[in-house]
């Protein structure tokens, strides 16, 4: 028994913000963010939240799955950017969609969490311990962003993305998944102190603080690798990929990918020009749009890969 897609849906806030706008707070220009990453825009929540964006991207999943309420037995939602450590964000979307039949929890893999928690839904499939789930990644970076940082905060938006995926014979053909923690100091968000009656000393809230150049080589080498290992380990041709589904973080990544895998540049879709890095919505946003636009077709052979803070990494593949 394998995982198969039925139904995608996704959710951005209302608010735009262009280049031109981030240049009116910090040191920078539309110039140079569109040409080192390809990002022109984002969009970026005010009276959105990450639970509320995950809702409505869940809700459009189901919609499109043609899956009711009572159907839903899992609900799996990767985010680093919850709104609260606890109820979890999935818990919240159980409440707000009325799916009282599901169990519910997220998981936090950063950029990889999509496929991370796709994979966990295919474990449970496989199993036999959940048909039909709703996956979602959610994620309100904005709150995490030092916004006198001009190295950070021209890269993220916020958003979500959902599906809702089925106990079935085909979909899912084969995945992979890794993680180097000693890596993690590349990328890293607010750092919490241990404080309680007994341990005073806090150190100041931190906000995201990324090594660009150590990520960019890390995702050109490390996404190549992982794409051949998924197609070696399934005897899949390359060419019979019709989408390469990568997380959306930079442009440039994407078109370095392109070409150590020999592939054109046209194979990889992008939305990071008007959405920015969305971490663990970027896949399934993507997913939506290009399903909505009818850009897949049964039986259509893809591959999705997740990367970012842990670091850690995945890809899949598999049929439409
Ligand atoms: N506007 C103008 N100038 C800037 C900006 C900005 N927004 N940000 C940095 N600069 C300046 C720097 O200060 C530096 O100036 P200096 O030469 O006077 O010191 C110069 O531009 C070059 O800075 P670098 O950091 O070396 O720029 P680089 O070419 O590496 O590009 C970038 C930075 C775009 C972040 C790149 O390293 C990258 O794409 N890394 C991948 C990381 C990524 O995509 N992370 C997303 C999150 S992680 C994930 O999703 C997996």
């Amino acid at each position: 028994m394998t995982t198969r897609i039925i139904g995608t849906g996704s959710a951005l806030p209302k608010e735009i913000v262009t280049n031109d706008n981030l240049a009116k707070i910090v040191d920078t220009n539309d110039e140079w963010i569109s040409s080192r990453t390809g990002i022109r825009e984002r969009h970026l929540a005010k009276e959105e939240t990450c639970s509320s964006l995950a809702a409505a991207a869940g809700k459009m999943a189901m919609e499109d799955a043609g899956v009711g309420p009572e159907e839903i037995d899992l609900i799996v939602v990767a985010t680093c950017s919850p709104d609260s450590n606890f109820p979890s964000t999935a818990c919240k979307v159980q409440e707000s969609l009325g799916l009282y039949h599901a169990a519910a929890f997220d998981v936090s893999a950063a950029c990889s969490g999509f496929l991370v928690a796709l994979h966990t839904v295919y474990a449970y499939m496989n199993s036999g311990l959940s048909k039909t789930a709703l996956i979602i990644g959610a994620e309100t970076l904005s709150k995490l962003i030092d916004w006198t940082d001009r190295g950070t905060c021209v890269l993220f938006g916020d958003g979500a993305g959902a599906v809702v995926a089925k106990a079935d014979d085909t979909g899912i053909i084969q995945f992979v998944q890794g993680a180097d923690g000693s890596m993690g100091q590349c990328l890293t968000c607010d750092e919490r102190s241990i404080v309680n009656p007994f341990n005073q000393e806090a150190k100041p809230t931190d906000y995201i603080s990324m090594d660009g150049q150590a990520v960019f080589k890390f995702a050109v080498t490390k996404v190549p690798e992982c794409i051949r290992q998924v197609l070696e380990e399934s005897h899949t041709d390359i060419e019979e990929i019709k989408y390469f589904v990568l997380h959306q973080a930079n442009s440039r990544i994407l078109s370095s990918v392109a070409k150590r895998l020999k592939m054109p540049v046209e194979k990889f879709p992008m939305n990071l020009d008007r959405c920015g890095n969305t971490s663990a919505a970027s896949i399934p946003i993507l997913l939506d749009e290009m399903n909505r636009q009818g850009m897949l077709k049964k039986n259509d052979k893809i591959v999705m890969s997740g990367f970012g803070a842990g670091l850690t990494w995945g890809a899949t593949l598999l049929e439409w």
